[in-house]
């Protein structure tokens, strides 16, 4: 079964509407503004796109190919790259807690950009499932691991549904992905 995973509430933007959003804000901007604003860029880009997405990703091509007893070169750029990413991550979590501190209304902020990108996280593409010796229940608890580790980063509370979803086997796809 692959049940369509959407944002958890109709009023959440879409993908696009929420990067136009982003890239709206003048630097004229009033600091509220333009925190509000940083704290959903870095949302969407260090904590969602390095911190939860990609992270797991990275940590499965080390774990295959250390599972195939393959491509060692392959697997220790992944160990840099991980490396590196860390950082990113670092700062741009640090940077949010540090504003959420200040404002604890733009905590909402963050949970709008994982709702908005929800499905992302949430689903699996053919591509995974075709990886010999993936152990996808595996990937999507890494994924559920970051995420909290993400939040406890910012100082937010966790959205527990986004993590029962992440975990839920029957969903399978992101909304419009086709396996090709
Ligand atoms: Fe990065």
């Amino acid at each position: 079964m692959n049940p369509v995973v959407q944002s958890s509430t109709s009023s959440a933007p879409t993908g696009l509407e929420l990067c136009t959003e982003l890239y709206s804000h003048e630097p004229d901007g009033t600091e509220a503004e333009l925190e509000r604003a940083f704290v959903a860029f870095s949302a969407a880009y260090n904590a969602f796109v390095e911190g939860v997405l990609t992270m797991p990703s990275y940590e499965i091509v080390i774990y295959t190919t250390d599972s195939w007893d393959a491509f060692p070169t392959l697997r220790q750029g992944f160990r840099l790259i991980l490396m590196d990413e860390g950082r990113h991550i670092t700062f741009g979590t640090h940077a949010c807690k540090l504003l959420i501190e200040k404002d604890p209304s733009y905590e909402e902020e963050v949970h709008r950009v994982f709702d908005a990108y929800r499905g992302n996280l949430v689903g699996l593409v053919e591509y995974q499932k075709a990886v010999p010796g993936l152990d996808l229940d595996k990937y999507q608890t890494m994924k559920v691991r970051h995420y909290r580790n993400r939040c406890r980063e910012m100082g937010i509370t966790p959205d527990e549904t986004l993590i029962e979803q992440i975990l839920d086997p029957s969903i399978d796809f992101v909304v419009g992905v086709e396996a090709g």
